[in-house]
């Protein structure tokens, strides 16, 4: 069974049913990780947030989402819950506002643990440490104590990525997961993504090409709600077709690093020191 099978996807917005995103059909295998990339507003949130059953009210859903064969479009409130974070998460751009600014971290990670983990009270907070120490963090007791504004950046998405994966999803949607980082945190926590997700299935949403390809095997190219093209990330770089692709990928060669270069990371300049 595939992970995801969507059909026909269209979402519409307010009554002039204005149209996000039009006739979207794909599949995703069990341990496939899908790309999404394509201009501001061409619907690359809109999709993935109708993968998890958090669209805002006034968007008008219609097709099909089966997530693990089970049908996501019209199902109610009460059906999705208990499939978020189980079965399937989300990763945003922005950690502060997917972070509770009033909560320790360790805490909101707990919650997450607890959830889905009523009868293992005892052990929820040895997990959130483990989870903190699985993300990269080189003082988890610390980071769990903390609140999201006494992080770093890259310590709260690392936070984000420890939240999102404390209940095994299958499935995790990550919406331009490093976008508001500078290059080489983001570079940090595209390592951390890769690692995390293997096993898992993902659907990436980012507008930079280069990230598509450090963590995809497959790629959709949108453009004002439409797939205009589709296919292994490689075949695209190396010939793409729709005009749009093409001048993707003409400006992503421009920044593009030559094979073999590695990015410096923190621990180059500070001893164990990790952002
Ligand atoms: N809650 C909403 N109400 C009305 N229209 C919306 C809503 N959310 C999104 N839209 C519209 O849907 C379209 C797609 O938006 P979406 O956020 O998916 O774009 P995107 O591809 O993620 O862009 P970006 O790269 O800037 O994040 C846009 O035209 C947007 O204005
Ligand atoms: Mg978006």
């Amino acid at each position: 069974m595939n992970r995801l099978e969507v059909t026909d996807l269209t979402v519409a917005f307010g009554r002039r049913r204005t149209v996000a995103v039009d006739r979207l059909s794909f599949t995703l295998g069990q341990h496939e990780r899908l790309g999404i990339i394509g201009q501001s507003g061409s619907g690359k949130s809109v999709t993935g947030l109708a993968m998890i059953g958090l669209l805002p009210e006034n968007a008008h859903v219609s097709g099909s989402i089966l997530l693990n064969g089970r049908e996501l479009v019209g199902a109610p409130e009460r059906e999705l819950r208990p499939l978020r974070g189980d079965e399937v998460s989300m990763i945003f751009q922005e950690p502060m506002t997917a972070l509770d600014p009033t909560m320790r971290v360790g805490r909101q990670i707990g919650e997450v643990v607890a959830l889905h983990h009523r009868d293992r009270r005892g052990g929820i907070h040895d997990e959130v440490l483990d989870w903190l120490g699985r993300v990269g963090m080189t003082d988890p007791e610390r980071v769990a104590r903390s609140f999201p504004d006494e992080l770093s950046g890259g310590q709260r998405q690392r936070a984000l990525v420890a939240m999102a994966l404390a209940n095994e999803p299958g499935l995790v949607i990550c919406d331009e997961p490093t976008t508001a980082l500078d290059v080489i945190v983001q570079r940090q926590i595209l390592d951390l993504l890769d690692e995390q997700l293997q096993g898992r299935a993902s659907l990436f949403v980012s507008h930079d090409l280069a990230v598509v390809r450090q963590v995809c095997d497959r790629v959709l190219v949108m453009l004002q709600g439409r797939v205009v093209e589709s296919g292994k990330i490689d075949d695209i770089i190396e010939d793409p077709q729709h005009p749009y692709t093409r001048g993707l990928v003409a400006a992503a060669r421009i920044g593009n690093h030559p094979r073999g270069t590695r990015l410096p990371t923190m621990t180059d300049f500070t001893e164990g020191g990790r952002a």
